[in-house]
């Protein structure tokens, strides 16, 4: 019998609200007074501490050659926290080549949103090739993951949950979601909609880059792509793609996702400024011997080597090598 990984944690630390837990003879805990205060109070927000400013701040400064990502994600994130009752939760698509940022702004929205980094008991991240590696359990996931949703959100209302590398998740085991992403889930008083889903992939990385090679070659500007530019044929290619756990997906043709969020390749300007930023923080600011050498240490393709294949994802281990 396969127990989720994740369930058999939460049954330890005593956070999934088990409807069997709630109504035991045995005393009540904090967090089930708290769980069932939960469910009946519109104003239960866990530790829930979004300092909005600081994202956009941080994601101003330190996200590099992203406007898309930028924008989206602020403006997405501010028009979602202004609503006291939403009427539809948060859902972010992340798509873009290896070590563009992905998986970095979603560390940030975690760190920004909970003021705890990834370790708060609100924020869930799924891996799948640790969660769902097998490709024939797909029902045996969904039960799981639509129990472990359900009970988090009862819990808590702001939960997030980071489906990070999707592109190995089993095509299907994601739409057990659909009924929790649309604006007319609230059951049992429980409103599904404060809740914020990220999800996470390459998938689409051939659309993106193909488009950011073709405005260089124009001589224009990537400041100069839109979402709009991008967005109906990342879609497609996403759907279309057995390897983007999106595959067929009704969250993609009912458009449940509230933004695509678009990473561009990042170019040496962008490597540059990634390897500065990490001898910084070694205490090496001075050595611009090293910039370069961690620089040309990586390897480049499209549009005679401008793009790192690799974003800025090596930099760490290049610096060790050199410093
Ligand atoms: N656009 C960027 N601006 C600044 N730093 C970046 C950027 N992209 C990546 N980095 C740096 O590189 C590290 C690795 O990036 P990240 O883990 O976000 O890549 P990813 O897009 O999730 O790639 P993968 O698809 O391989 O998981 C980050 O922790 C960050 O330090
Ligand atoms: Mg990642």
């Amino acid at each position: 019998m396969y127990t989720h990984p994740k369930a058999a944690l939460i049954g330890q630390q005593q956070r999934f609200p088990a409807i069997e837990k709630i109504s035991s003879s045995h005393g009540t805990t904090a967090l089930q007074l708290k769980t069932i205060y939960c469910t009946i109070s519109e104003s239960c927000e866990c530790d829930f501490k979004p300092d909005v400013q600081g994202l956009e701040w941080d994601l101003y400064k330190n996200l590099y050659g992203q406007h898309l990502a930028q924008e989206i994600v602020s403006e997405a994130v501010v028009g979602f926290l202004q609503k006291d009752s939403p009427d539809k939760p948060l859902v972010l698509s992340f798509h873009g080549a290896s070590g563009t940022g992905k998986t970095f702004v979603s560390s940030m929205l975690g760190r920004y949103l909970y003021g705890a980094a990834m370790s708060s008991p609100y924020i869930h991240q799924f891996i799948p090739t640790l969660h769902f590696p097998l490709l024939d359990r797909v029902q045996e996931y969904q039960r799981a993951l639509k129990r472990w949703v359900e009970g988090n959100l009862t819990a808590c209302a702001r939960s997030i949950f980071i489906f990070d590398e999707m592109e190995r998740m089993p095509p299907g085991v994601i739409d057990v979601l659909i009924p929790f992403l649309g604006p007319s889930h609230v059951v049992f008083q429980t409103n599904y909609r404060k809740a914020i889903y990220i999800f996470i992939s390459t998938a689409g990385q051939e659309v993106i880059n193909k488009l950011a090679l073709e405005t260089r070659q124009a001589g224009k500007e990537r400041e100069d792509i839109q979402l709009g530019d991008l967005e109906a044929s990342l879609a497609q290619v996403v759907f279309h793609n057995k390897n983007s756990g999106f595959f067929q997906s009704r969250i993609i043709s009912e458009k449940l996702l509230t933004s695509l969020v678009p990473f561009l390749p990042l170019s040496r300007r962008h490597v540059d400024r990634c390897a500065r930023r990490e001898l910084c923080q070694r205490g090496a600011c001075q050595r611009r011997d090293l910039v370069e050498a961690v620089e040309n240490s990586l390897t480049y393709t499209l549009d005679n080597g401008q793009f790192s294949n690799t974003g800025c994802k090596l930099i760490p281990a290049k610096v060790n090598l050199f410093l």
